[in-house]
């Protein structure tokens, strides 16, 4: 009881403070946790927004790439316009989706990714938890060949089944892959966001996430009994309790 209190006077406090500085959603401070940390945009970058609705990232996006900089973003839902940035309505495994996004960053590679990608939430925990990770997966495969060399990506997961071998399949793609919880990630949830640095282009026909993430899913399904339950991958990543104020 008393930590759902402490849960829900956070948020609010998150959002109290979105709406007084003029950001559209209190994600805008996840991300702005994130850069504060990681330093991923600097000023004159082209970043793409995936899973952009109602652009509280576009917005914070806007403002560290400057007025030299670009800012594309794409979501299934319309936004209302951010100044400075150009977003799409689409999704981004369609075909279609993807060549308006093309189009619209007109260069051939961009600097930065960064996804806030989510899924719509039926509250089966399991099931969102795995079509969150495959569209992760898909957004990888469709950003990895714009990304320049040494360029970076950070998308939001959901700890659970596949986190590690998604994170495995990613490394050789990244000098540095690391988890991290921005203190505007709600207290309860098992939300993270996957930040990858310095992108080293893997080559090879294999270098795609989507189809070695659903093969390494059957071989951890393929030993077991058809009513076992699948383990997650031991893991050393906690997500900490936060207190802010
Ligand atoms: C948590 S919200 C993003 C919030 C946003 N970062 C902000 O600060 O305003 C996740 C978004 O992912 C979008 N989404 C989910 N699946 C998608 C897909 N296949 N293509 C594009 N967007 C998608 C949803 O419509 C939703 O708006």
């Amino acid at each position: 009881m008393a930590d759902r209190w402490v849960q829900n006077h956070q948020q609010d406090s998150w959002r109290r403070q979105a709406k007084a500085s003029g950001y559209r959603a209190r994600s805008a401070f996840k991300l702005k946790q994130i850069q504060e940390k990681h330093k991923l945009v600097s000023p004159g970058d082209s970043v793409l927004d995936v899973g952009c609705h109602p652009g509280g990232w576009a917005q914070v996006a806007v403002e560290l790439v400057g007025e030299s900089g670009k800012v594309v973003g794409v979501d299934l839902q319309s936004c209302v316009p951010v100044e400075g940035a150009n977003l799409i309505v689409g999704d981004i495994t369609d075909a279609h989706t993807q060549s308006a996004v093309l189009e619209s960053i007109e260069t051939e590679v961009i600097d930065v990714v960064v996804s806030d990608i989510s899924p719509h939430i039926t509250g089966k925990w399991d099931i969102d938890q795995a079509v969150s990770l495959m569209l992760v997966a898909e957004v990888f495969d469709f950003s990895l060949p714009i990304l320049k060399y040494g360029g970076h990506f950070v998308t939001k997961i959901f700890q659970g089944v596949g986190v590690e071998e998604m994170i495995d399949l990613v490394k050789p793609h990244f000098k540095f892959v690391k988890r991290f919880s921005p203190m505007a990630s709600r207290n309860s949830s098992s939300e993270v966001y996957l930040v990858c640095k310095y992108h080293t282009p893997k080559k090879g026909p294999d270098w795609k996430i989507k189809p070695a993430f659903e093969r390494a899913l059957e071989e951890r399904e393929g030993g077991l009994m058809p009513d076992e339950e699948v383990e997650p991958a031991k893991s050393t990543f906690v997500v900490k309790r936060k207190s802010k104020e």
